[in-house]
């Protein structure tokens, strides 16, 4: 049998389980987080990841190599390479973006675009992982509860592998352009009649009845794949450790996930100093705000939001993702959905665009610079989730100023004209 250099342990109760095996709990309920056997780097056994190696591999035309979250392997998952299932994915852009900068009250802003990611959103770089783990241990179906991102990636990578996927969606409330891609991709779709969290509990039962093999965030493999855009983004940076990183959080697995994998960076020293980390949630679907700021008890909320992707009131990942919090001196915030379309509608203006859940980074940055916490100099990067497509109804009702409950301040009309040259020139201004 394979000996993997990394074991699982419970989050809570600090239980052992083999490497590989379809499990995604401890005993005692909680999750279980993939420890790696990092001391082999220092002890001889296995040679020590470098900058100048990670470097060397952007140069690369492997295919390992190619993909931004497999260049990281030695500390993602070192599975054998046959068993890797990589499109490949990450290699996003790190953009400038000075006026979002200026409007949110910072001297300068990066924006980390993970919908630049083949399906189109971060969950590309964990499922990569997941599905690599699903095809070593032998499994054939996989199926996740989802918002709709992660069942675009599910689908699409499912389609990739040669495997049977199921995708649990919440009835009426999964943006256009996801529900398009699970189709599309050939996952089996069922629209739950309830809300995400209703389909995660479901999904949950289901594949422990049947032996589907779960790729929910739930999953540990998950994270370890999704800790490469912290990676990626310290890597974009030359190897700079930025001040702040900033993500809106719903389910709360990617800031377990760059909060744990910039960590083990440092116990390796590939970095000298972490950054600090900020989760936003929309106020509508904010249990990990309402924990953080009180006695860090959680309490399902019944989440309400136009940001569909963060719409999660009971968020698995919560117990897990709080001692990650707490290394990274995390701070959390939450955002209406005002303040989620205004500063959509400044990314957007910007030309990079993104869905509405990745704009609570920006919202939620301009509430942190504006009480004091961070700092307006300070080199922050904020991670865009989304892509602008996957929620285009969002978009357009926005600039037409037909959205439900919001003041479109920054609407671009569209102008219906006479197809007449008259017409036309008098309508370009
Ligand atoms: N942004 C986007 C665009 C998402 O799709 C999600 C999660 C998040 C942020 C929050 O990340 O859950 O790790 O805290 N979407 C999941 C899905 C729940 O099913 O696609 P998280």
């Amino acid at each position: 049998m394979t000996q993997y250099p990394w074991k699982m342990v419970c989050t809570s109760c600090d239980a052992e389980y083999p490497a590989l095996e379809v499990r995604y709990r401890c005993d005692c309920g909680s999750t279980l987080d993939v420890k790696h056997d990092l001391a082999r780097f220092t002890d001889g056994r296995a040679p020590a990841p470098t900058r100048q190696g990670f470097d060397a591999r952007l140069a690369s035309r492997k295919r390992l190599d190619r993909s931004g979250v497999w260049r990281f392997r030695e500390l993602i998952l070192p599975l054998e390479p046959e068993n890797v299932v990589t499109k490949p994915e990450g290699n996003t852009n790190l953009y400038p973006a000075p006026r979002v900068a200026s409007w949110a009250g910072m001297d300068a802003l990066w924006l980390k675009h993970e919908g630049e990611n083949p399906t189109g959103s971060f969950k590309d770089r964990g499922m990569t992982a997941g599905m690599s783990a699903a095809r070593a241990l032998g499994m054939e179906r996989v199926a996740v509860a989802s918002t709709g991102n992660t069942s675009a990636s599910v689908a699409s990578y499912a389609a990739q592998a040669g495997m049977k996927a199921y995708v649990f969606v919440p009835d009426g409330n999964i943006a256009y352009g996801k529900l398009c891609q699970a189709l599309a991709y050939g996952a089996r779709t069922l629209q739950i009649r309830g809300d995400f969290d209703a389909a995660m509990s479901l999904v949950q039962a289901v594949c422990q009845k049947e032996g589907i093999y779960l790729l929910n965030s739930v999953n540990p493999f998950r994270i370890e794949g999704q800790k490469a855009i912290g990676m990626e983004i310290v890597q974009d940076l030359d190897w700079q450790v930025p001040d702040w990183i900033v993500v809106p959080g719903g389910n709360l697995g990617n800031n377990t996930a760059i909060a744990k994998g910039l960590v083990e960076m440092k116990a390796v020293g590939l970095i000298d100093r972490l950054p600090r980390i900020a989760v936003i949630q929309a106020a509508g679907a904010n249990p990990l705000y309402n924990a953080w700021h009180s006695d860090g008890v959680l309490r399902p909320v019944k989440a309400k939001t136009l940001a569909s992707a963060i719409k999660i009131g009971d968020p698995v990942s919560f117990g897990r993702s709080w001692g990650w919090l707490k290394a990274l001196g995390g701070v959390v915030e939450q955002v209406t959905d005002q303040e989620i379309m205004d500063a959509k509608a400044q990314v957007d203006a910007q030309g990079i665009g993104a869905e509405p859940a990745s704009c609570a980074t920006v919202a939620g940055l301009k509430k942190l610079v504006a009480s004091g916490i961070i700092s307006p100099q300070a080199q922050v990067c904020g991670v865009l989730t989304g892509h602008v497509l996957k929620d285009p109804d969002a978009a357009v009702a926005y600039h037409r100023g037909t959205l439900e409950g919001i003041e479109s301040s920054s609407a671009n009309k569209p102008v219906v004209v006479d197809a007449q040259l008259d017409s036309v020139l008098r309508a370009l201004d």
